[in-house]
């Protein structure tokens, strides 16, 4: 596809935390996917974003291919998209220190996410002071790859709003460097995991993309149900019960005769997990497929990401240069 058809450059990132759950399909992948066609489009796998939280580092590397493979057995292809790792290129690093001597602190403290973040920091030393920073670095991604669209969620909207204020404040200390970035509001559906709680890795109840059939169908057979619902006999109330948003997501055509016979007890909870296991076995299937492929080929995976640093850094160093001369830095 010609880049000029393209409504304008896209940047997003994600940070690889482990394999990517259905959590991260339904918010995430499934609109860069869709996305890579109508813009141009740079998706970035955030390494040093994984950092700003947690001191344990043991599967990163492996996580960024876990995540480099979830990417593309989705369908982001590398042909359309550039993919590349944020570590690879210094040039995030130096722009950050640039961008966060402009920052100013209260701006950071007022984030939502940092003071959510703060509470459930883990280390025994306190917070680091990097997870303050996070919405610079986040900054710095969109700025210097001069992303014009975001694509966000709810939850990053504070971000992006920090983004355009540095922007501002840049352009007006020193010179028109940068474009203020426009988010582009995605419907992010909140994914609940198998024991009703947000779906992450870190509670155990998240259904992986990777997860085989059986490991699928075992997690929904235990996924929480309506608890008014005690015996097979009593009314359900679909709409308190996550089975049936799941059932909302991959078998949308049969939703009204579900909730039908949820609520006159025509159907038990498991026949409607079994159906619903089938289902979401059946609309990933063919991502496992293209998964099989590109696990067993990590030479393709290296060439894939070096390419896309290839094509990132070009812009990312252009951006940086451009910074330093209007810092007088060079
Ligand atoms: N902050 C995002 C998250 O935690 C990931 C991210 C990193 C990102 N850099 C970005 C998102 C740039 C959009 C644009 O999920
Ligand atoms: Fe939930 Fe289905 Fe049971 Fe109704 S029948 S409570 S929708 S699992």
């Amino acid at each position: 596809m010609e880049k000029n058809n393209k409504k304008g450059k896209i940047l997003s990132g994600i940070r690889p935390t482990g394999p990517c759950h259905i959590g991260h399909y339904e918010a995430i992948l499934k609109n860069w996917v869709r996305l890579q066609y109508e813009y141009e489009t740079t998706y970035e796998i955030a390494d040093l974003h994984a950092l700003t939280d947690r001191t344990e580092t043991g599967d990163l590397n492996e996580n960024i291919y876990e995540v480099l493979i979830d990417l593309l057995a989705v369908g982001i292809d590398p042909e359309v998209s550039t993919i590349f790792v944020q570590s690879h290129l210094p040039q995030h690093s130096e722009l950050h220190l640039l961008l966060s001597m402009i920052t100013p602190v209260p701006w950071l403290e007022r984030c939502p996410t940092y003071k959510e973040k703060k509470q459930d920091i883990q280390s025994g030393e306190g917070m680091g002071y990097g997870l303050l920073g996070y919405p610079v670095l986040m900054a710095t991604d969109i700025l210097i790859h001069k992303g014009e669209y975001v694509p966000v969620g709810e939850d990053q909207l504070p971000h992006l709003e920090l983004t355009r204020e540095i922007v501002r404040r840049f352009n007006h200390l020193y010179d028109d460097v940068f474009v203020e970035p426009q988010a582009i509001l995605t419907e992010t559906p909140k994914i609940l995991g198998v024991d009703n709680r947000k779906m992450s890795k870190s509670y155990g109840n998240a259904i992986f993309l990777k997860d085989t059939d059986d490991d699928i169908r075992a997690k929904i057979m235990i996924m929480i149900t309506d608890p008014r619902r005690a015996y097979r006999k009593d009314p359900g109330h679909p709409e308190e019960c996550n089975v049936y948003s799941f059932h909302l997501l991959y078998n949308s055509e049969r939703t009204g005769e579900i909730a039908e016979a949820c609520r006159n007890a025509g159907i038990g909870c498991r026949e409607c997990k079994a159906e619903l296991a089938d289902k979401v076995i059946e609309v990933f299937s063919e991502y496992k497929e293209r998964r099989r492929y590109f696990e067993g080929n990590r030479e393709l995976l290296d060439d894939i990401i070096r390419e896309g640093d290839k094509k990132a850094e070009a812009v990312a160093s252009d951006t940086l240069l451009r910074v330093k001369r209007a810092m007088k830095l060079v």
